[in-house]
């Protein structure tokens, strides 16, 4: 399971980054794999309101970090973190950059109708500090992470807060917040536990990432759906995404990954090869399976990508009543 932690406060040390560390480090130790983003250190640039994202949902700004970078974690993150300290009753202007950005991600749903397949069953937290005591402190950011949520894809499930936090070690000195990261933690078991399914193809650009995606939006309850390649392409094939595009499928921001990688990040309980059975590595413990799929020569790439896309959801559909 893979958690993405965004870190707002422009103090690289501060009591934001405390916090944040505090949560991912309490869930590593549970078994997720967790990734830390200083916001403030990337190069993010704010949305100019072009609309490109609503007419052909990408982003125009296609040379900085949030397209290079951050768009394809927070597709892969099973829990997003917004952390921020409160500025101005809101977060900082770095995350908002971000938050505004994710407009792109909002847009390929509710402007293209393209479903994010991890939309089911991924989380969203907010963790957020202030140096105030007043009620209403996290009331803007409340509403704002809300809507931060729904565009990203994720159930905002869990929202840690704290006042009366300003000057930096302020957050080291509250003691009840360990508890409150470690209950808030306990509530990710159900995902963690998840039986984890590994689909392999060569190149990791087309077939295992489709097998990814429908496992995933079928039943990411259940399992943690990875995909991986003997020798990964640079990127995914553009004809996947377009014939997942026209089957209502987002496959966008996915990334093609080296088998080793995956493995030594989650060890996967089942293996599921297309093709490539005699490259791929022994994996201790895990049961594998061969998916010998049907040749579609004779058939124009389009149509046999079409093919190929509808064997691979039936024969998921078929796993995936297994468990
Ligand atoms: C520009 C700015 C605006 C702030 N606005 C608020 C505010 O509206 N309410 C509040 O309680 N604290 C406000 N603060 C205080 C910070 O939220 C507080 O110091 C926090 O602990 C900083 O967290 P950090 O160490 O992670 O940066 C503001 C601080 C700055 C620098």
């Amino acid at each position: 399971m893979f958690i993405l932690g965004l870190q707002g406060s422009p103090r690289k040390a501060g009591n934001t980054n405390h916090l944040l560390e505090t949560y991912l480090a309490a869930a590593a130790q549970r078994g997720a794999v967790t990734e830390r983003i200083q916001v403030a250190q990337k190069d993010i640039r704010p949305c100019i309101g072009c609309t490109n994202c609503e007419r052909k949902g990408f982003c125009s700004i296609r040379d900085d970090d949030m397209t290079k970078e951050v768009y394809g974690k927070l597709r892969r993150a099973d829990v997003v973190v917004l952390a921020t300290p409160i500025y101005f009753y809101n977060a900082t202007a770095q995350l908002k950059t971000v938050i505004d950005r994710s407009q792109t991600l909002w847009a390929r749903k509710y402007k293209l109708g393209l479903t994010d397949p991890g939309r089911p069953d991924r989380k969203g937290v907010l963790l957020a500090v202030g140096a105030t005591k007043g009620k209403n402190l996290f009331e803007g950011m409340n509403l704002t992470a809300k809507y931060f949520f729904d565009a990203v894809g994720a159930d905002f499930s869990t929202s840690l807060t704290y006042r009366h936090i300003e000057d930096i070690g302020d957050m080291e000195k509250n003691t009840a917040m360990i508890d409150d990261v470690n209950r808030a933690v306990a509530g990710l078991s159900p995902l963690l536990e998840r039986e984890k399914i590994l689909f392999v193809c060569r190149d990791n650009a087309s077939r295992s990432q489709m097998a990814a995606v429908f496992t995933q939006y079928l039943a990411g309850a259940k399992i943690e759906a990875l995909s991986a390649g003997i020798s990964p392409a640079a990127k995914v094939d553009p004809v996947m995404e377009q014939v997942m595009a026209e089957s209502g499928m987002d496959a966008a921001f996915r990334r093609p990954r080296l088998i080793d990688d995956v493995i030594a990040e989650t060890p996967p309980d089942m293996v599921i090869t297309m093709g490539c059975a005699d490259d791929c590595p022994e994996i201790k413990g895990a049961q594998i399976e061969e998916w010998d799929l049907p040749d579609a020569a004779g058939r124009s790439e389009e149509e046999a990508m079409r093919y190929v896309r509808d064997e691979i959801e039936q024969r998921v559909k078929r796993l995936i009543g297994k468990f």
